[in-house]
């Protein structure tokens, strides 16, 4: 009709018009740091939590948008919140870690983070960095894709998330300084969790087990974060095939797997399609343990998948009549290397990208753990690692030290002199058999120190992460602050430039921010430093930064505003 021609028109700029006005958006959250009792395997303990929830609140947001996050300690413990994964393009203000870009919010203080998500999506997570406070304080943060896009696989009929997580019965800080105080390693965990539950494998907890309904048929997209304080974990569900759809907020070629493996600080998105006899299948998680002779949590934390059809559940069933048990799943041995392996193995990026081919900064860091000689001044009663020793770590021998009275970030935009040198080493002082059976004892022992890596800005940076045998050869979840990186090979043994550079994928390597470095093995990794400021790269596994196995880039400022850090807020904490 003649007439239709001019409202539809008028239709469609205002229906474009109001596109673009919901394209991005600003979100603001309170998060209120407190004490709250929570009762886990049969006791009530106060623990610190996000708004009195354990764990804390999900945060729902589109690529694109903006997160503005006040958060206000009514804690008796110094705080920051680290936004795990966010790149942090020029917000490095906002990145959390405790006197790396800031100074810990103080008890009766806040401080409000401001980022802006940029091309990221899929799941990442949020939690404290701050001694061992990220033990509950911690959440998920799930990246839906911008209105006027999708997700590169058919739309799932349901999602979850599942954040698995580590339990002490006691306060985790105390369980850190006390580690701390002996020189040994910290007591094991008491139990896993699924979104902060044991499960029914543990006392006391089968009336809180956490439970994912599905019906028949239907796809879940099942998001799967690791918060474990210091465990490698596998994860399976009985019965089900698992697709892996995407990593730490980057999308994958989609494979079919059984079982799925995280270190501390990585997540993995899978779909799962509810293609069995309508039950109750336990989705479990337990350890990978790589470290030999090492004690470690060897329980099982468990939910339940459960059919809307089951014959335990449907409607009718009365209180209180026994359910029949859930379908367990098979679970590889703790040391299945193999599987983990296989599964890292698989890992492509969903989409060819463009890997840096030249390399201006080739780096090969050593990563693992070292014994300190007991200082004389110290009763016996500290010095109670191995022979009288007292645990330690480091990369390239230099083992972490924090720094109290500014932040890194701060000293470095303010040019406040003594708090950080320039001087870590591009390479190990001393080459040696990394992976041998035989270090020299000679070799146990790294010299302290806050030292950063610089880097130009725009510069194309390799490294090298090479795990060491020195006390005990492990797989570490290493992870870098205020960047992704590609994965382009990993391997076994000592890295060999001749033979091992010929296996890089430089076409559709993953892209992540966190690398598991095989256990007596090597990683290597690439990006671009194109986001100025002062960035953490450290062990995930909680006890060995502790112990000091980190480091810190330093990436300069670019030209112009865009490649230049932003101003700090206002509000920064100072120390
Ligand atoms: Cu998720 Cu520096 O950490």
């Amino acid at each position: 009709m003649a007439t239709s021609s001019f409202p539809s028109s008028l239709f469609l700029l205002c229906s474009l018009l109001s596109a673009s006005l919901v394209l991005s958006e600003v979100h603001h959250h309170d998060f209120v740091i407190q004490e709250t009792p929570v009762k886990r395997l049969c006791k009530t303990q106060n623990v610190i939590t996000v708004n009195g929830m354990f764990p804390g609140p999900t945060l729902e947001v589109n690529n694109g948008d903006t997160l503005v996050v006040k958060v206000v300690n009514r804690a008796q413990h110094n705080v920051t919140i680290h936004w795990h994964g966010v790149r942090q393009m020029r917000t490095g203000w906002a990145d959390g870690p405790e006197f790396v870009t800031q100074c810990p919010i103080r008890p009766g203080n806040s401080y409000t983070y401001r980022f802006t998500i940029q091309g990221q999506e899929g799941t990442l997570w949020w939690h404290a960095h701050s001694s061992w406070l990220r033990a509950t304080v911690y959440g998920a943060l799930l990246i839906h894709p911008p209105p006027a896009s999708s997700y590169p696989f058919p739309k799932p009929d349901r999602q979850t998330t599942l954040l698995l997580g580590e339990w002490w019965n006691a306060n985790p800080i105390d369980v850190l300084k006390e580690a701390i105080r002996t020189g040994a390693a910290p007591n094991v965990s008491d139990a896993y969790t699924v979104n902060g539950q044991p499960g029914d494998l543990y006392n006391c907890s089968n009336q809180d087990t956490i439970v994912v309904p599905t019906g028949s048929g239907e796809t879940s997209l099942i998001r799967v974060i690791n918060s474990a304080m210091n465990q490698p974990l596998f994860f399976t569900v009985a019965n089900h095939k698992l697709t892996v759809v995407g990593a730490d907020a980057s999308y994958l070629k989609p494979f079919s797997t059984n079982v799925i493996m995280l270190g501390p600080g990585q997540t993995t998105d899978v779909l799962l399609t509810a293609d069995q006899p309508p039950n109750r299948y336990y989705m479990a998680a337990r350890a990978y343990q790589s470290a030999q002779n090492a004690p470690f949590d060897n329980t099982t934390t468990t939910a339940i998948l459960q059919y809307k059809s089951s014959p335990c559940c449907s409607n009718g069933t009365a209180k209180g009549i026994k359910k029949t048990p859930p379908i367990m799943p098979f679970l590889p041995a703790f040391n299945d290397t193999n599987s983990v392996t296989s599964f890292s193995g698989k890992f492509r990026s969903l989409r060819d990208i463009v890997v840096p081919k030249e390399i201006d900064e080739s780096l090969f860091f050593t990563i693992g753990l070292g014994l300190d000689n007991c200082p004389k001044s110290f009763p016996k009663s500290r010095c109670q690692g191995p022979n009288g020793t007292r645990f330690t770590a480091s990369m390239n021998n230099v083992s972490f030290v924090l720094p109290s009275n500014f932040s890194l970030l701060q000293a470095h935009s303010k040019g406040i002199p003594g708090v950080f040198t320039t001087d870590f080493p591009a390479k190990p002082p001393v080459r040696f058999d990394f992976t041998g059976n035989n270090v020299s004892r000679s070799l146990f022992q790294p010299v302290r120190g806050t030292k950063l890596y610089k880097l130009k800005y725009g510069s194309r940076v390799q490294i090298v992460l090479q795990d060491t045998s020195i006390v005990t050869p492990e797989n570490h979840p290493i992870h870098l602050h205020g960047y992704d990186f590609y994965i382009v090979a990993e391997g076994f043994g000592n890295f060999d430039p001749k033979k091992d550079t010929s296996k890089f994928n430089l076409v559709d390597p993953p892209l992540r921010n966190t690398v598991a470095v095989p256990v007596n093995g090597w990683a290597v990794i690439r990006f671009v430093a194109d986001n100025p400021g002062v960035w953490l790269m450290h062990c995930h596994l909680d006890v060995h930064i502790s112990w000091g196995l980190a480091m810190a880039f330093l990436v300069d400022n670019g030209s112009g505003e865009l490649q230049t850090l932003e101003a700090p807020p206002e509000d920064l904490p100072v120390c």
